[in-house]
């Protein structure tokens, strides 16, 4: 790494402490807290610093990016970042399901600023989408290619079509009744998936016990760490 890309670093991590520690500040000590000097901060030296990469470093970028980058390494970047968001949620939403009830209030507090973050990151994201590819998209692929790309998202990123019963992530109490209050809802031919840290086994033999002939099960993954299981009307 040159010096130079250091010292970008370096600048970049000293503007990202700075606020950080302001938005701590603002969310924990109220009576030292101090607006006009956050403001201040943003206007001269965050925002400062974006025009001025936009003026002396852009210009370079852009020509790197068209003869040796890929456009779009960028948006990759995101994606990795909200995955990452998405995955601390799901700890945490763990966590949650198994803490006792005075630890609960931290945990959601918790969730709350994770999905504060992800909010502020993703709308950047979709306005990056909106802004600079959509357009693209729209004035230089032909209309039935522009179909051809929806379709296929939605046949092979369409998301949970399927309904999903995350167990891991539901109090004990609660479980048997989802679990079957799901299952009676079914149409015939229809399935919802359980996931579960162990093998669902005992829940298995309650559906043979109760269901006998009036179900289907199909592992999808048995472990170590996650059990997936479609449970189905036949
Ligand atoms: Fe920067
Ligand atoms: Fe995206």
């Amino acid at each position: 790494m040159s010096q130079v890309t250091q010292a970008f670093r370096d600048h970049h991590s000293e503007l990202a402490k700075q606020l950080s520690d302001y938005a701590a500040s603002f969310m924990q000590d109220k009576s030292t807290a101090d607006p006009q000097a956050f403001a201040a901060f943003l206007k001269n030296d965050l925002v400062s610093h974006a025009a001025g990469e936009e003026a002396e470093l852009y210009p370079i970028v852009d020509e790197l990016v068209r003869a040796h980058g890929k456009p779009t390494d960028t948006m990759r970047v995101d994606h990795k970042y909200i995955e990452s968001y998405v995955a601390q949620i799901e700890a945490t939403a763990r966590e949650f399901a198994g803490a006792a009830p005075d630890k609960q209030n931290a945990l959601r507090a918790k969730l709350g600023k994770l999905g504060l973050e992800l909010d502020a990151l993703f709308k950047v994201h979709l306005a990056k989408e909106e802004e600079v590819y959509l357009p693209l998209f729209e004035q230089y692929v032909s209309a039935e290619a522009q179909q051809r790309v929806l379709d296929a998202m939605h046949e092979n990123h369409g998301g949970a079509t399927m309904q999903q019963i995350d167990v891991r992530v539901i109090p004990p109490v609660q479980r048997h009744a989802l679990i079957f209050k799901t299952f009676e809802a079914l149409g015939s031919g229809e399935k919802f998936e359980l996931v579960n840290d162990h093998d669902p086994k005992p829940l298995y033999y309650q559906f043979s016990a109760e269901r006998a002939g009036e179900f289907t099960w199909d592992y999808q993954e048995q472990g170590p760490q996650v059990w997936r299981v479609y449970i189905g009307k036949p």
